[in-house]
């Protein structure tokens, strides 16, 4: 805390509430206008509970009343719990993109710690957004600070067997155009899915940045994976308010947590369990919030080096209710062992070691030994560069069919997702199992704001014909639920000048996971010419958040995070204190 933040009792609040004056006067009877008396005024530590509450977010819906246990544990604590909505990012609603809103959270957030007499903040996160931004607010703001995910929802279950969420909906959808499966099934299926409060239950974005959370140090142990409607969790709700208290005391701050260290644990932590394509985007921005250094290679090179431990759909047989039982992600910390930074201190204010040392592995069939995994190293998200983009581009390699992964094949090219849809069902789509799907003007800019359209459903033409997977290749992201041969983030988008704007149907393309190429095989001299006549078009944006995105968001390689919102300016209000 800088010198200018320290009030009367030393707290970051006294400099609101601690001042004898005029300023404290309207800071206090302010608070007493919500019923606080004079003991709750005492200079007590002012623990903020920032709530992504929303009924636009049925994933994040029951923070509502998870806050109340939150609050219960700042007051058994002896602070001032003051509770306050963030922007909440719905990922099945919000158009024309989610992470179009990502940055608009983080930098509200952001914002809200720093301007307001907060001493620490409890962030109560879920959908896939909600926890990225969170952590790339308080990376950026440095204020004590905790966060707190939901947790998944119960398996899903239809007709006697166990279904996740975004994966069999891929599954049914699929099924349900081959002609396998009628309407009437898709529709019980639809209520059968989501049977509880509590974010997707695979180890898609929102599971998998829980256990990222957990991992950098930044919740408690065992947080993670507990499902959203075990009564462990509101007791791990209430812990967590205690903990924010002593957090406030100890002035233990996101910089001493989130460290080179702990971000190298994390990236080890997804590798390990499958974790989505989308923690790149979102690990290099917490990153550049942090200032630390990290680009694509660094996520290859763990990669290369870290099996896939955690059995969990889409790479694998089960869901984050299994992985809790097994032990969540300490559990799998256990296994990891030297592979991980274990002195990195957490929020706990202990080394890393110590919760793993707690740590049982009671389901090995769930979270699998080093010696035994799921796939060998190397399964996880590679890095792809090539001249089809230069700059970068990822592929979840545990989530393709395996024949696939070093492919030659001719494009067939759209150049929006409506274009690719229009032909989809189209029985006539000169299209074959060796063709490379094309998809382009889907990235951060050119959409705008990078939807999860990545993962392109098959021509139905091939579905009937029984193939299952394709490699796809665009600008866009996937959902973390959704698996294939799907080459995503290709960076420099085709809307900023990527070269992905200058493939045409037609050409042949090369994608070679183990060399880690992506190529499309034409000469230099034919596509300097092609570029002489192609001017990328941006999407129209007039005004408002939209526009400021457009102008300043970052490319994928770069995390999508706007480029004036890197780095961290600290707790202090901004202007000169009155
Ligand atoms: Fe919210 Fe999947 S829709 S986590």
């Amino acid at each position: 805390m800088s010198a200018r933040n320290i009030g009367s009792t030393g707290r970051r609040s006294s400099e609101w509430l601690g001042d004898g004056g005029k300023a404290g006067f309207i800071a206090r009877h302010h608070l007493r206008q919500e019923g606080l008396a004079s003991r709750q005024l005492d200079g007590r530590p002012v623990i903020g509970i920032a709530n992504t509450w929303s009924e636009l977010t049925p994933c994040n819906a029951h923070l509502r009343t998870l806050a109340d246990s939150v609050r219960r544990g700042i007051q058994t604590a002896g602070g001032l719990a003051l509770e306050f909505p963030v922007l909440s990012i719905g990922e099945p609603f919000m158009r024309p993109s989610s992470m179009l809103y990502r940055n608009m959270m983080a930098m509200e957030l952001e914002e809200l710690c720093r301007a307001n007499p907060l001493d620490a903040v409890v962030v109560l996160t879920g959908c896939d957004k909600t926890t990225p931004a969170a952590l790339m607010a308080l990376a950026s703001v440095d204020i004590p600070s905790i966060i707190l995910t939901g947790g998944p929802m119960l398996n899903g279950r239809f007709r006697g067997r166990v279904v996740g969420s975004g994966t069999d909906i891929w599954r049914m959808t699929e099924a349900l155009r081959a002609g396998e499966i009628d309407a009437a099934e898709f529709t019980e299926f639809e209520s059968c899915l989501n049977r509880s409060a509590g974010h997707c239950m695979t180890m898609g974005t929102a599971s998998t940045m829980a256990s990222l959370t957990e991992a950098l140090g930044m919740q408690l142990p065992g947080a993670a994976a507990l499902p959203a409607v075990d009564s462990r969790r509101a007791v791990l709700a209430e812990d967590t308010g205690v903990r924010a208290v002593e957090l406030a005391e100890e002035g233990l701050r996101p910089s001493a947590i989130m460290t080179r260290e702990a971000v190298e644990n994390a990236l080890v932590v997804s590798a390990a369990c499958g974790g989505s394509t989308n923690a790149v985007l979102h690990m290099l921005a917490i990153a550049g919030r942090l200032g630390v250094p990290l680009t694509l290679d660094d996520i290859d090179e763990v990669s290369r080096r870290v099996p896939l431990l955690v059995d969990l759909m889409p790479s694998g047989r089960f869901l984050m209710e299994e992985f809790a039982y097994a032990g969540g992600v300490p559990a799998l910390m256990r296994e990891l062992g030297d592979l991980l930074h274990t002195e990195a201190i957490t929020v706990t204010g202990r080394p890393l070691a110590e919760s793993i040392a707690a740590a049982r592995n009671d389901g090995p069939e769930v979270i699998r030994p080093l010696r035994n995994p799921v796939q060998p190293a190397g399964s996880g998200t590679a890095v792809l560069r090539g001249n089809l983009a230069p700059d970068g581009a990822v592929i979840k390699v545990s989530a393709a069919d395996p024949a696939l992964l070093s492919h030659t094949g001719p494009a067939l090219v759209f150049d929006s997702v409506a274009e690719y849809h229009a032909v989809a069902d189209d029985p006539d789509l000169d299209v074959t199992a060796d063709t490379v799907l094309i998809v382009r003007n889907c990235g951060p800019k050119g959409y705008p704001g990078m939807p999860e359209v990545g993962n392109l459903p098959l021509p139905r033409k091939l579905l009937e014909q029984g193939v299952r997977d394709l490699v796809r290749i665009s600008d866009a992201r996937m959902s973390g639920t959704a698996y294939g041969a799907c080459v995503l983030h290709v960076a420099p988008e085709s809307a900023a000048g990527g070269p992905l704007g200058l493939v045409r149907t037609g050409d042949l393309v090369r994608l070679d996971v183990p060399g880690r190429r992506l190529d499309m095989l034409v000469p230099d001299d034919e596509l300097a010419t092609r570029e002489a006549e192609t001017t990328p078009t941006l999407p129209p944006a007039e005004r408002g958040w939209t526009r400021l995105h457009i102008e300043h968001v970052l490319q994928a390689d770069r995390g999508v995070d706007l480029d004036f919102l890197v780095g961290s300016s600290g707790d202090a209000p901004a202007g000169t204190p009155f």
